[in-house]
């Protein structure tokens, strides 16, 4: 069945996959990007592929435009079936606990935690019975697995964000609305460097597959299609 699916920070890395991958099945996919000339450069690289995806500018952080995109969402396509909260960073100067600076600990739970949040509030209201939140975590959030001791504002809101999966399943059970967390490993992007072994086509993987298959739970975590530890 087609579905509308919305992701976020999609203009490149990761994000950019999943919106290739969701295409070429044949679902209808919004490519949101905080950056217009980035944005539509990303969604132009795809439609010499033959993909017609849809652009929207919106940054995580910026209340009035996801909501300006949330009721242009409505107007086009009357709902949202899917919302992948993908966008995200990771600081330089998130360098270890006592030394990142205040402002890069802000910024960072801003986009990472901070944004998911609006992001989901605002097109919950939109979302059918059936409908899906997939948080894009990381391993580096994880309280079960050792802490490793690199960038800690940017693990601590994967953390945070982890535990907003947890609480939004709960309030969202009732609504018919799935929400899970996923960490796609250390994939080759920008952010992961070229050091990683991951292609983001595997790192897209899980985040497509919980988008499309059949059943899902909701308030898990996932790596590789299989639930892991929070
Ligand atoms: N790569 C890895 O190894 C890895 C591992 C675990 C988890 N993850 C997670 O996977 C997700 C994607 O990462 P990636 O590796 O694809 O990183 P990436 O290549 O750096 O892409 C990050 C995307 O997020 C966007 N973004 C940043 N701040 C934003 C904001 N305020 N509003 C909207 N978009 C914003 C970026 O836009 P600009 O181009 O404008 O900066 C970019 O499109 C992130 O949540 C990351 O934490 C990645």
């Amino acid at each position: 069945m087609e579905k509308v699916i919305l992701v976020t920070g999609a203009n490149k890395g990761i994000g950019f996959e999943i919106v290739n991958q969701l295409s070429k099945k044949g679902h209808k996919v919004i490519l949101t990007s905080r950056d217009r000339k980035r944005g539509t450069q990303a969604v132009n690289r795809l439609a010499e592929e033959g993909l017609n995806v849809h652009f929207q500018q919106m940054d995580v952080t910026n209340i009035e435009q996801v909501e300006a995109t949330a009721k242009e969402v409505k107007t086009l396509f009357g709902k949202v079936d899917v919302l992948i909260n993908n966008a995200g960073i990771m600081a330089k100067g998130d360098i270890s606990m006592p030394d990142t600076d205040l402002s890069v600990w802000q910024q960072t739970m801003d986009i990472n935690v901070n944004g998911p949040l609006i992001v989901s509030k605002t097109f919950i209201p939109i979302m059918p019975n059936g409908g899906r939140i997939i948080n894009m975590s990381s391993g580096g959030g994880s309280m079960t697995d050792s802490v490793g001791g690199w960038s800690p504002s940017y693990c601590v809101s994967k953390s945070s964000l982890n535990a907003l999966t947890r609480h939004m399943a709960y309030y969202l059970q009732n609504n018919g609305i799935t929400v899970n967390a996923m960490c796609p490993g250390w994939v080759n992007t920008d952010m992961g460097g070229s050091s990683a072994p991951r292609t983001v086509y595997q790192g897209a993987d899980t985040a497509v597959w919980l988008a499309t298959k059949e059943d899902i739970s909701t308030g898990k975590f996932w790596r590789d299609r299989k639930e892991i530890p929070w």
